[in-house]
């Protein structure tokens, strides 16, 4: 018995995120007809989407990673973001577009949006396949959202209660302690 086995529920499964992704993907080829962009995966939550959406994608690309420290574990409120892992690619001009596994209240989001532009790219564009719409704190909204959902503490596909459970082929709901 760990402190991290936990119950909780399937809330979107495996076929759905499939069948969604791919819709995501082909949006996206019809935005970017004849271009070459970078696509910049927000670490840690997002590098399963990422691996399933860019198999899915036929436009020319490029996959960066940037990795956030959030402001979770103090106060939400606080909004302190620092970027602790940079791109290593070259955005100046070119089109970017941000792969995220959630926004919740939009604070990580909003400072690497407002970080990246300091490096000029042409456009930037965000796909997210979560998004919980009424735990917004600041105005950002995505450009492809897979799916909205509740203000719940979800888990899997890349998500993680304390680090676990990333591994999830599907999205599912905590609900408490076992
Ligand atoms: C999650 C998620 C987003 C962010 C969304 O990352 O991947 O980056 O939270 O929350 P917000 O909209 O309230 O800022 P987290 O900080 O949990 O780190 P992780 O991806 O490494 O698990």
């Amino acid at each position: 018995m760990s402190k991290y086995d936990i119950a909780w529920q399937v809330m979107i499964s495996e076929e759905e995120i499939q069948k969604r992704t791919r819709e995501l993907a082909q949006a996206v080829d019809r935005d970017y007809v004849g271009q070459d962009i970078v696509l910049v995966c927000n670490l840690k939550g997002a590098f399963v989407f990422l691996a399933d959406f860019c198999r899915e994608l036929t436009t020319l690309h490029e996959v960066d990673f940037i990795a956030t420290s959030s402001y979770k574990g103090t106060t939400a409120s606080s909004g302190v973001v620092r970027i602790v892992k940079d791109l290593k690619a070259d955005i100046d001009g070119r089109h970017v577009l941000i792969v995220e596994d959630i926004i919740d209240s939009g604070l990580t989001l909003d400072y690497v949006c407002r970080y990246l532009r300091l490096h000029n790219p042409a456009s930037i564009r965000i796909v997210t396949l979560l998004d919980k719409k009424e735990a917004r704190k600041v105005e950002i909204e995505a450009d492809y959202v897979g799916f909205e959902i509740p203000d719940k503490f979800v888990l899997g596909y890349g998500l993680d209660f304390f680090e676990h459970y990333r591994n999830l082929k599907f999205i599912a709901e905590y609900k408490g302690p076992e």
